[in-house]
């Protein structure tokens, strides 16, 4: 197989930083390699094709957003017609009542909706629903966990001043205990616990819930009257359409929606419990954007497709097939592949070789178009069909024979 050639995108990179602070910011901008895609022309199901027309089956589906295929025919169809009818006007839409029928009707913990554009909205909405609703100041939050790029979350980076977190406290993931030691140094102060439904760190394997973890989180939430708000920013709709916590047998107050909510169209939401509806009221929470009726038309939308094809399964089948090909792959070179998360979104590492041995790996996979991360968990869509698959298994393959085996790689990481 012969590697893409990416000169188109490298020299619109090069434009673009003359204009655009680091030519691509954010998370977008921590992908960018020298010899990978740097800028789509255009998509379709499971795969995009750069504006050098390489083409990639995507497991990273714009890092989570898309998960009925890119250009979902019933979803485009549904904004579309939204958008000739109309889209940001001086009054709320119709539909906007309609998707948060269809929201509470399928998330079985929440009896409210609240729209807005990413999933930061809604995370630092649920924190001051907490606030409001208890009148405390603190937060716990897990440790790593992203909960989006307001001051308050982003644990000390450019910009932001120690005032900034000085009442979120930070415990690590799995561990009841540590809950407990903050409510007893701040008796009374803690208004919520924010947390997703598991744990997805950067760079490091994923983490499911130890057995009874979210049940006693639950029982220490209310022993305490501490709001308890699942992020299900990432995760949502991948694990159970109900709401990730259905999964893991527990009931949070608030749930973050955003990522796949429209399958792409700029929407995220907060979902709550009825005994939070009058603080969700109080609090301030508005934008320009947020009552743009096509990105709604768009998620109630997927939401409906989501239900006919019982997609969260779906996925769940297909990311478990993905994982097996993959780790048997890997093992045909003699590479330990761990696959940690949930099927729908796994996290990758070659457990057996060095960390810039497995980077390499991923940079084949993308220059031959299998586009992986090496630091951050995947995503897997119901666009995703067996055939991708297959064509995924024969260019990995490749890159592990031009990788050459990992005894090799082992031996060159030992110093002679
Ligand atoms: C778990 C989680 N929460 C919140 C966010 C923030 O969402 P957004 O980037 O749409 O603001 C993200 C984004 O990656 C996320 O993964």
């Amino acid at each position: 197989m012969t590697k893409y050639d990416v000169s188109t995108s490298n020299s619109l990179y090069e434009r673009a930083k003359a204009v655009i602070p680091g030519g691509i910011n954010g998370h977008y901008g921590f992908s960018v390699k020298k010899n990978g895609p740097k800028y789509f022309s255009r998509s379709e199901g499971s795969r995009f094709w750069d504006v050098d027309n390489n083409e990639f089956i995507d497991y990273m589906c714009a890092y989570g957003p898309m998960i009925l295929g890119y250009n979902h025919p019933a979803v485009d169809e549904a904004a579309l017609k939204q958008l000739k009818a109309g889209n940001t006007v001086s009054l709320a839409s119709p539909v906007m009542v309609e998707l948060a029928e269809t929201l509470v009707d399928m998330v079985t913990a929440v009896d409210w909706a609240l729209f807005s554009k990413n999933g930061g909205d809604g995370t630092s909405l649920a924190a001051l629903v907490a606030r409001a609703a208890t009148g405390r100041q603190k937060l716990v939050k897990v440790a790593e966990g992203y909960h989006g790029v307001a001051a308050w979350m982003q644990d000390g980076r450019a910009g932001t001043i120690p005032a900034d977190s000085e009442h979120v406290i930070q415990i690590p993931w799995n561990d009841v205990e540590a809950l407990q030691k903050a409510i007893d140094q701040h008796p009374g102060d803690i208004a919520g616990f924010i947390s997703s439904p598991y744990d997805h760190p950067v760079f490091r394997d994923n983490e499911l819930p130890a057995d009874g973890y979210w049940q006693k989180i639950e029982t220490l939430c209310r022993k305490n009257d501490i709001v308890l708000i699942v992020d299900d920013v990432r995760a949502g709709f991948r694990i159970n359409l109900a709401g990730s916590n259905v999964a893991y047998g527990f009931t949070p107050d608030l749930i973050c929606f955003g990522k796949a909510i429209a399958n792409g169209y700029p929407l995220a939401a907060l979902a709550g419990s009825d005994a939070l509806k009058q603080a969700a009221q109080d609090v301030y929470f508005t934008g320009t954007q947020f009552f743009n009726a096509a990105p709604m038309a768009a998620a109630r939308a997927t939401l409906l497709e989501l239900q006919k094809i019982d997609a969260a399964n779906v996925m769940t089948s297909i990311g478990n097939k993905l994982n097996k090909g993959l780790i048997d792959v890997a093992a045909s070179h003699g590479y330990d592949l761990v696959a940690s998360g949930v099927p729908a979104m796994p996290y990758y590492r070659l457990a057996n070789v060095d960390s810039k041995t497995h980077r390499m790996w991923i940079d084949e996979c993308v220059g031959r178009g299998v586009y992986l991360l090496s630091y951050h968990n995947h995503f897997v869509s119901t666009a995703h069909t067996d055939a991708d698959l297959q064509r995924t298994f024969e260019i990995v393959d490749d890159a592990f024979t031009t990788l050459g085996p990992a005894s090799a790689q082992i031996q060159k990481a030992v110093p002679s």
